[in-house]
């Protein structure tokens, strides 16, 4: 595998833009989804990351500021052909210290079920049962920062 390298990206950047497509077709496309105005309003204020590799975007997350002290980590996604090489893993690491050095002290995500194990192993705290979000069940998770 070609050396991967996971950068904070700004919005609105040709990387943020190859992020916006990743998302699209690992996380909306196959449910016949298309993004909210809602949702895209909030972008801005957001902080991105994306994991590069050759100049490509293979994978991308997104930290929604909820008040002072919590993110909401979003959009989590991975090029079909490069999960479970370790990718995800070095994004949500890189994104939780990015978290931590801007003051943040605890992040909370919505898991898809099926990616609910994901997030067990890097620490994530299973909260409440599972609901419903865009057609699929979730999991409320939770982890707080050193
Ligand atoms: C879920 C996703 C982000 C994980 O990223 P990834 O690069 O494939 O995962 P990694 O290779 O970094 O995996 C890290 C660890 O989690 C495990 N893991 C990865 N995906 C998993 C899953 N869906 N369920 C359970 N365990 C999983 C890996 O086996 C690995 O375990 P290890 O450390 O014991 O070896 C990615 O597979 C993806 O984009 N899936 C489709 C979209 C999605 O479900 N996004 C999350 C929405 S909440």
């Amino acid at each position: 595998m070609d050396q991967l390298s996971i950068r904070e990206i700004l919005f609105d950047s040709s990387e943020y833009k190859e992020a916006l497509k990743l998302r699209y077709q690992v996380l909306r496309a196959p449910l016949g989804l298309e993004f909210s105005a809602e949702e895209m309003a909030k972008e801005p204020v957001c902080l991105h990351f994306a994991a590069l590799q050759a100049g490509q975007v293979v994978g991308c997350l997104l930290l929604m500021p909820l008040d002072s002290s919590r993110v909401k980590m979003r959009q989590v996604a991975v090029s079909p052909t490069l999960q479970r090489a370790g990718v995800g893993k070095a994004l949500v690491i890189s994104a939780e210290t990015a978290a931590q050095q801007r003051g943040f002290r605890e992040i909370v995500l919505h898991a898809r079920d099926t990616a609910v194990g994901f997030y067990d192993r890097l620490g994530y705290e299973r909260v409440g049962e599972l609901f419903l979000e865009n057609t699929i069940p979730h999991l409320l998770m939770r982890k707080s920062l050193p």
